[in-house]
């Protein structure tokens, strides 16, 4: 068993670990970390971890532990690092946004890997240090990824997905109030979304001259998961369009080619990713779908850290989804 640390553990992702790595075949849980709930049980923060675990939180860090991931808001983890030191071989998972793009990727002599397992697979099983993709830029990576891989993305694309209010992390805003988030839907950030830069870094390793992407991201009153349509144009049949995405998903465990149109219940609660193809005209419309918490984070995380050590890609992450 490989011992584990969790850093910023009363949070969304944080909760999401933990719930995972509890029943994870090769890993147990050394300490969860908090600035706020110290010596408190984990199910103060997690009340649905009562009778699971009677851990506490703690504000010691060991520095000796085989893995640790730091569920920190952005500029949080690269301070946290500065701050506490751990072992050479410790390996260190990242969720937020500050290793993403390569001009950050290197970060006091540690080179961290984009840690997205259907584009690097291989160079995260050698990495010791991986950042953790955006969620939104998940969701829409895979939708697109294929396309340009073929060199068929030459074209604008327009990109309209809708998340949950969990994306917006644990601490309550105007925005994520129940008065206001529920029976409403809004967009924010038009064209202008932070995770275009790591999706255009993605898609521009695989095709140069990829075109532009208009994305707009929208709120969603429902708790988890994110809904992507992509659309482009597209000179080739659905059939070959269908073809071009099985074959670049063959051996990712966790995305699949859907043959009826998605929605997002599939996927919620699960590791997995839905991508639909559909052939309009000439315009190729795909839908993806993932859960924000788990395949849009500490899902990938996990699944990061199965590479990382060798495991199974898959364990821990066989999931149920709350279909009904
Ligand atoms: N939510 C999502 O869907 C999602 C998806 C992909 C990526 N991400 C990224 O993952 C990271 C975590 O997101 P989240 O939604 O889990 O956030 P969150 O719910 O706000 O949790 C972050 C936790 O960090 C701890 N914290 C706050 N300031 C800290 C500091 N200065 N030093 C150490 N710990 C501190 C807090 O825990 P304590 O009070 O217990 O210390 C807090 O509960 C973010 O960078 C986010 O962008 C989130």
């Amino acid at each position: 068993m490989i011992k584990v640390g969790i850093i910023g553990g009363s949070g969304y992702t944080g909760g999401e670990l933990i719930r995972i790595l509890l029943n994870h075949p090769q890993a147990e849980i050394d300490f969860v970390f908090s600035t706020t709930r110290a010596e408190k049980k984990l199910s103060s923060a997690h009340p649905d971890l009562l009778g699971l675990t009677d851990m506490q939180f703690t504000a010691r860090v060991n520095p000796n532990i085989d893995v640790v991931f730091l569920c920190l808001g952005h500029g949080n983890s690269s301070k946290f690092l500065k701050e506490n030191l751990f072992s050479d071989s410790t390996k260190i998972i990242d969720l937020s946004n500050d290793f993403r793009l390569k001009k950050d990727s290197i970060f006091e002599g540690k080179e961290f890997v984009y840690g997205l397992p259907e584009l690097k697979k291989t160079e995260i099983e050698k990495a010791d240090y991986i950042a953790n993709p955006g969620c939104f830029a998940t969701t829409i990576q895979l939708a697109l990824l294929p396309l340009a891989k073929a060199g068929l993305l030459g074209q604008d694309v327009h990109i309209n997905a809708v998340t949950g209010s969990t994306g917006a992390g644990v601490s309550p805003s105007a925005t994520s109030h129940f008065s206001w988030r529920n029976n409403n839907v809004s967009w924010y950030k038009p064209f202008t979304h932070q995770h275009l830069g790591e999706i255009n870094e993605s898609l521009k390793s695989l095709q140069d001259d990829s075109g532009e992407l208009f994305f707009m991201p929208n709120r969603g009153n429902f708790t988890r998961g994110i809904l992507a349509t992509a659309y482009t144009k597209f000179t080739g049949s659905e059939a070959k369009a269908i073809e071009l995405y099985e074959s670049f998903y063959a051996d990712a465990p966790f995305t699949n080619v859907a043959e009826e149109p998605i929605h997002l219940k599939q996927v919620v609660n699960t590791n997995q990713c839905h991508v639909h193809l559909h052939k309009h005209d000439n315009i190729l419309l795909i839908t993806s779908a993932t859960d924000n918490l788990l395949k849009g984070a500490s899902g990938q995380a996990v699944q990061n850290m199965n590479l990382m050590f060798g495991f199974d890609e898959t364990a821990g992450l066989k999931l149920k989804a709350g279909v009904f």
